[in-house]
């Protein structure tokens, strides 16, 4: 286990054109998006031998399949005969893998079986073509792929958030889907997380939706690795409002963080509340949120729809400004408030050895 605690930074060098630029963007995809851990999906979403999800992990497109031997497989999405996507649906079930355009077949541990008229490839040797492997593992319920095949563990890289999160007293591998809901705006994938990882803003943007809620002078940032747990103490004083009390428990926290490079997960008295960031262009991004409940919350406290609704309205608020002013001249991060805004500047450390 790693744990780094960054000094908070008083400035952040990271310029403007990082959040529009399209080079910058398929830079990411090259150095950052290719080369690290990112959930895909559940474990009870794969249940049965055959059982697949694919994903496009920044633009590699791949695919989870759960094998015979009830192993997990990951690879990528691509057919070796001439780069057609083989599995064109989000997620299914198959016995073996056709691929959409001329017809090749393989096994689900990527092994090629057969081709449509072998006699026309005198000289294949089938034995040396196989689908690209990727890397698949699972914590608290969670699917992870890495589109690298080599490389430090899942564990390794998620570097002591696991223990973070074992404070929570429920267990991560009951929790089942209750919801989802998906928002795209014209913003930079980065501006979404950088507004995540600070609670700064939480006094003006939050005034009547978390404040009440939280303890908000006393929350804690504690970077480790890659990733930013943060600490959310309960206010001292219940809320008035019915749907705030439903999610405030008197002195615990909730368990809140990022975990690099694009998955945020909030534990609350309902359930866990955890959120995915898919960059779509270097101004657009989809941020899918997804709501999950063990059996023993959803017996006591059934999910209600609207608990997120309006803190994503003010947070898509906020960051829509941050990406009208970075094409400004004048676009600039003078200071990071301390332990506030620490946040901002451990990604800005990450992103910077990526890029
Ligand atoms: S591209 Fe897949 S069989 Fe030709
Ligand atoms: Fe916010």
């Amino acid at each position: 286990m790693t744990r780094s605690l960054a000094k908070p930074a008083q400035r952040s060098e990271l310029p403007g054109r990082y959040y529009t630029d399209p080079e910058i963007y398929a830079r990411e995809f090259k150095t950052l998006w290719r080369h690290t851990w990112q959930w895909v999906g559940r474990v009870e979403e794969l249940t049965n031998p055959g059982d697949y999800l694919t994903a496009i992990l920044g633009e590699e497109p791949i695919f989870v399949i759960r094998e015979a031997d009830g192993n997990l497989r990951a690879m990528h999405n691509v057919c070796p005969h001439r780069g057609a996507r083989l599995l064109t649906e989000a997620q299914g079930n198959c016995k073996k893998l056709q691929c959409p355009y001329h017809a090749w077949i393989f096994e689900t541990d990527g092994s090629l079986r057969a081709v449509l008229h072998p006699q026309w490839f005198p000289d294949l040797d089938k034995s040396k073509i196989r689908l690209s492997p990727a890397r698949v593992d699972t914590w608290g319920g969670f699917v992870f792929i890495n589109p690298d095949p080599e490389g430090e563990s899942l564990l390794e890289y998620l570097a002591g958030y696991p223990e973070y999160l074992s404070g929570w007293n429920h267990r991560f591998e009951d929790l089942r889907e209750v919801n989802r809901t998906v928002y795209e705006d014209n913003v930079n994938w980065k501006f979404l997380v950088e507004n995540y990882v600070e609670d700064y803003h939480f006094s003006v943007a939050h005034a009547k939706s978390l404040v009440p809620m939280f303890d908000v002078q006393n929350i804690r940032t504690v970077p480790t690795g890659r990733h930013i747990p943060i600490h959310v103490p309960y206010s001292e004083i219940p809320p008035t409002e019915p749907a705030q009390l439903r999610n405030w428990e008197k002195g615990t926290i909730s368990y809140q963080g990022f975990i690099f490079p694009n998955m945020m997960i909030n534990t609350g008295p309902d359930g866990a509340s955890i959120w995915r960031v898919i960059p779509l262009g270097p101004e657009r991004t989809r941020l899918e949120t997804i709501n999950y409940q063990t059996p023993a919350h959803y017996a006591k406290m059934p999910y209600i729809h609207e608990s997120w609704g309006q803190v994503m309205e003010e947070d898509f608020a906020v960051v829509r400004l941050l990406q009208k002013g970075v094409n400004s001249r004048a676009y600039q991060v003078s200071q990071l408030a301390v332990e506030h805004e620490l946040g901002v500047a451990h990604f800005h450390k990450v992103l910077g050895e990526y890029l």
